[in-house]
């Protein structure tokens, strides 16, 4: 289930991946804060998917004036490191995190978010995991609510390159070579479908050289920004 074996790995032997070493919050996530759309507004609460060390639950709560951050991850360790740098910032009032998988239920209410923020993560879950993910954004997002998300873009070089040397279980998937893990790209027109009751306010497609197992690679990504409509 949802390569739970391989996430401990990484974060309690290989630290390979960029997430794993900083607490520098998510370029996408910072660009969001600058764009139009959202001056003037306030946010009170917000949901990260995959909230691996803290670093963005950590950036809405302490920057940007959050009151209320909930970081779901299903690595224990990972939790326990995110508790115990919130816990030596003092922001323990601010942010909770769940531990469990972003492909189950997940204990909140019906539109309990201003925010729900995805960096990396929608790509990692398997096709069952996926359709309960999607649909517990659309219930969890309150109306007027934002969803950002950063994710694989499939129809880039680099993304069919590793679907032909390396594929995963499914269309548009491969497997990692070095670490195993598999990954699912997306097109622009599968991540509309996907949230049919969020309006797009824009999909970005960002060439990015990416630090990782010791080298750079090259890879494309979509940057999303999506809304709920009021009812
Ligand atoms: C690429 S890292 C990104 C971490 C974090 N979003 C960040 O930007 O720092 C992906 C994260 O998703 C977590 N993850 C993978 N599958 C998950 C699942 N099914 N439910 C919750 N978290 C998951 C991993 O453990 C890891 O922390």
């Amino acid at each position: 289930m949802a390569q739970l074996d391989l996430w401990e790995k990484e974060y309690e032997e290989r630290k390979d991946l960029p997430s794993s070493q900083t607490m520098v919050p998510s370029r996408a996530l910072r660009e969001f804060w600058e764009s139009e759309e959202i001056k003037n507004l306030h946010m009170d609460s917000a949901l990260d998917i995959g909230s691996g060390l803290g670093r963005n639950s950590i950036y809405m709560a302490a920057q940007n004036g959050f009151a209320h951050v909930v970081g779901v991850e299903i690595v224990d360790s990972a939790v326990d490191k995110a508790r115990e740098t919130i816990d030596e910032l003092g922001l323990q009032n601010k942010i909770t995190f769940v531990n469990q998988s972003v492909g189950d239920s997940l204990p909140f209410e019906d539109q309990s978010f201003d925010l729900i923020v995805d960096m990396m993560v929608m790509h990692l879950l398997d096709p069952n995991e996926r359709a309960k993910y999607f649909a517990e954004i659309q219930r969890l997002l309150k109306p007027n609510g934002f969803f950002v998300f950063y994710t694989i873009a499939a129809d880039s070089e680099a993304a069919k390159a590793l679907f032909e040397s390396s594929p995963g279980p499914e269309e548009n998937s491969y497997i990692i070579p070095q670490s195993r893990m598999i990954e699912k790209a997306f097109t622009d027109d599968e991540l509309i479908k996907a949230f049919p009751e969020l309006n797009v306010i824009r999909l970005n497609h960002k060439t990015q050289l990416t630090p990782a197992f010791g080298d750079v690679y090259k890879r494309e990504y979509i940057s999303g920004v999506m809304k709920k409509p009021l009812a």
